[in-house]
């Protein structure tokens, strides 16, 4: 249904959607809000107006999704922030409670605690889950990277890993990123221990792993700076058209989306989505946040909204996008200030759960595709 709903509205809004593409014209468009001159409901640190619609309401209308990734610790213990999780989304993605290391710390033991506690917290909120993710070269605990396994023994270790947690959790996850960034910018694959061990069939074994073991979930490659066409999204782009040829079942491209104002936005993001859809893959943006060089000057606030728009407009201008993904909606929990030194502010609340003036922009994309 949604599908059927944004299908008819789409290519309405397109137009208006390209206006805004083109940065020139973004800057003077017409209720596109400077944040100096904060105008009803829009200013920097103003509420939304009483009648404003939720995010979810709006995305729903726009026929996507909206989710946020959730930080599991703050999601039990304080309340404004779930109350924002639920209000405003309709899909959530644990932040970290399904990478490798929280849910197998060690060989054969298996927590899902937290992974749990936020799939119930969404069926009870009418959400969808983003299972995030099974195949990476980060967060793996150390009994995997320093086993000296053999290359039998570490591809049954994957095996048994993908199948004990997509079987856990199946029936309840709507897009599993199976596997997350296995490629280099250059367009090589990463030098990852799965690539040094297993050789690149990793990938194919891991999609048909999954598949096996929840065959209705929709199975999705994830990677960052993929978002243009480069010659990393063009890699992924061959490796998914090889994996079809071949029965493999890669189902989806995630196109993660950390931007930072310093870099220009990538305007050509629904010409590299055209080509997935031309495909016969979903897209989605999975991990969307925009950083900022601190202390942050109106210049760059602009230049953030703007790149959420660039980001959200691409997903609204693809037929076959499904949802746009922010990574944590809160600068209070924000990944990107312990990652990125003297780097900040990237998400569309701030440390108060006010909403910034990217949330304002983000409304306002989706309520023009809504239209
Ligand atoms: C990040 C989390 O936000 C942090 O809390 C964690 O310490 C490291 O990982 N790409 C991804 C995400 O696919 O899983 C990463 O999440 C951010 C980059």
């Amino acid at each position: 249904m949604i599908k059927m709903t944004r299908a008819a509205t789409v290519g309405a809004a397109a137009a208006g959607l390209m206006a805004f593409l083109v940065p020139n014209v973004m800057a003077s468009a017409p209720g596109h809000e400077h944040p100096a001159a904060p105008a009803p409901g829009g200013g920097p640190h103003s509420k939304p107006a009483p009648s404003a619609q939720t995010l979810r309401a709006l995305a729903q209308q726009a026929g996507i999704r909206i989710g946020t990734a959730v930080n599991a610790d703050a999601l039990a213990a304080e309340a404004p922030y779930a109350a924002k999780v639920g209000a405003e989304f309709n899909s959530v993605t644990p932040e970290n409670a399904m990478k490798w290391d929280a849910v197998e710390p060690t060989r054969g033991t298996y927590n899902y605690t937290q992974a749990d506690q936020l799939v119930a917290y969404a069926k009870a909120h009418g959400q969808l889950v983003r299972g995030h993710t099974l195949v990476w070269h980060n967060q793996l605990p150390s009994w995997v990277t320093s086993g000296d396994f053999s290359a039998a023994e570490l591809r049954d270790i994957l095996h048994q890993h993908i199948t004990a947690e997509v079987t856990h959790f199946k029936g309840k996850i709507w897009q599993w990123d199976v596997v997350n960034e296995a490629f280099n910018e250059d367009g090589t694959l990463r030098d990852s221990i799965w690539l040094q061990k297993l050789g690149p069939g990793y990938i194919a074994d891991a999609f048909r792993w999954a598949h096996q073991a929840d065959p209705k979930a929709v199975l999705f490659y994830n990677d960052y700076n993929d978002d243009g066409i480069n010659a990393k999204s063009t890699a992924i782009y061959d490796l998914v058209a090889k994996l079809r040829k071949e029965g493999v079942p890669v189902q989806g491209v995630g196109i993660q989306g950390h931007l930072d104002v310093q870099y220009p936005a990538p305007h050509d993001i629904a010409d590299n989505l055209a080509r997935f859809d031309k495909l016969g893959v979903q897209t989605a943006i999975t991990e969307a946040d925009v950083r900022i060089t601190l202390p942050a000057d109106n210049t760059e606030v602009e230049a953030q909204n703007e790149a959420y728009q660039t980001l959200l407009e691409g997903c609204l201008l693809t037929r076959n996008c499904t949802d746009f993904t922010v990574w944590g909606f809160t600068d209070k929990y924000s990944w990107v200030p312990g990652t990125f030194s003297g780097e900040g502010q990237a998400n569309i609340y701030d440390e108060n759960y006010q909403p910034k003036t990217a949330y304002t922009a983000i409304s306002q994309d989706l309520r023009l595709a809504g239209r």
